[in-house]
């Protein structure tokens, strides 16, 4: 009886071998031949076509491209808040554009995080309860406890009571960071992070949003116009007039 265990454990343990590779190299991001097109007075306008690419666990990837070219429409419907016409999303292996809006929102909450150029701090509210809303907002205990942390991490610690309107765009956007990571996100989308600041400011934003996604293992995918910034990250994605061509 011992002896038929031990040759099941060893089994189970052979087989956990031999499926941790498959499963480590799995992509965390898999979008497949994603198109988008959307009617406007002249007729149809393809924004996207025939996107294709996978993004390994803790990868960070810059979309670059000239004005126009699709970037930001990609980075939205990879964070499922628009649509495509064709083609899949694959994130942390949910197909996103298989669950209906409300999902598609409870499991955005939970996985993902959205930088915006503009930042996006609710006026109203103290950087530290618009680094705690979305922990509120999932239902979790200790929201202010690990927000005053996070505020804390990114430097912030003395401003937790101020509102978005005193701080500078540096600062606005370090709580955005401050907001985006403190749901502990697989993946983290921004989308010209660093567009409003000066180069020095960028660059500060910058090296804090890569220490945190090393720190926390997150997936990152940005879009940028600078260079220098896009050269930082393992991967450059660049699209021209809504395809993918060769960096
Ligand atoms: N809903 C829409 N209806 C009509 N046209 C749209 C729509 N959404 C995007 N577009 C057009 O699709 C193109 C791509 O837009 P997108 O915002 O993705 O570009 P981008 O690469 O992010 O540009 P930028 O670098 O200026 O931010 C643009 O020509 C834009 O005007
Ligand atoms: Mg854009």
């Amino acid at each position: 009886m011992v002896s038929v265990l031990r040759v099941c454990q060893e089994g189970a343990r052979l087989a956990g071998l031999l499926l941790l590779p498959a499963l480590m190299s799995d992509p965390l991001i898999r979008v497949s031949h994603l198109f988008k097109s959307v009617q406007d007075s002249s007729g149809t306008l393809d924004i996207l076509r025939d996107i294709d690419f996978t993004l390994n666990p803790r990868e960070t990837a810059a979309i670059v491209g000239a004005s126009g070219s699709g970037k930001s429409t990609l980075l939205s419907i990879m964070a499922g808040l628009d649509t495509p016409t064709r083609g899949t999303v694959w994130l942390a292996g949910q197909d996103l554009f298989t669950l209906d809006e409300d999902a598609r929102a409870q499991w955005r909450a939970r996985h993902l995080g959205f930088v915006f150029q503009s930042f996006q701090l609710l006026s109203h509210l103290t950087a530290l309860e618009n680094v705690m809303l979305p922990l509120e907002l999932a239902g979790e205990t200790g929201a202010r406890t690990a927000a005053r942390e996070m505020l804390g991490r990114v430097g912030l610690g003395q401003r937790l009571n101020h509102t978005p309107r005193v701080l500078s765009g540096g600062e606005q956007q370090r709580v955005a960071l401050a907001r985006a990571f403190v749901v502990q996100p697989d993946i983290l989308l921004a989308d010209e992070p660093t567009g409003s600041l000066d180069h020095a400011t960028g660059a500060q934003v910058m090296d804090l949003m890569l220490d945190l996604n090393r720190e926390r293992g997150t997936t990152l995918v940005l879009v940028t116009h600078d260079s220098v910034l896009a050269s930082r990250c393992d991967r450059r994605l660049q699209i021209d007039a809504g395809r993918l061509v060769p960096a």
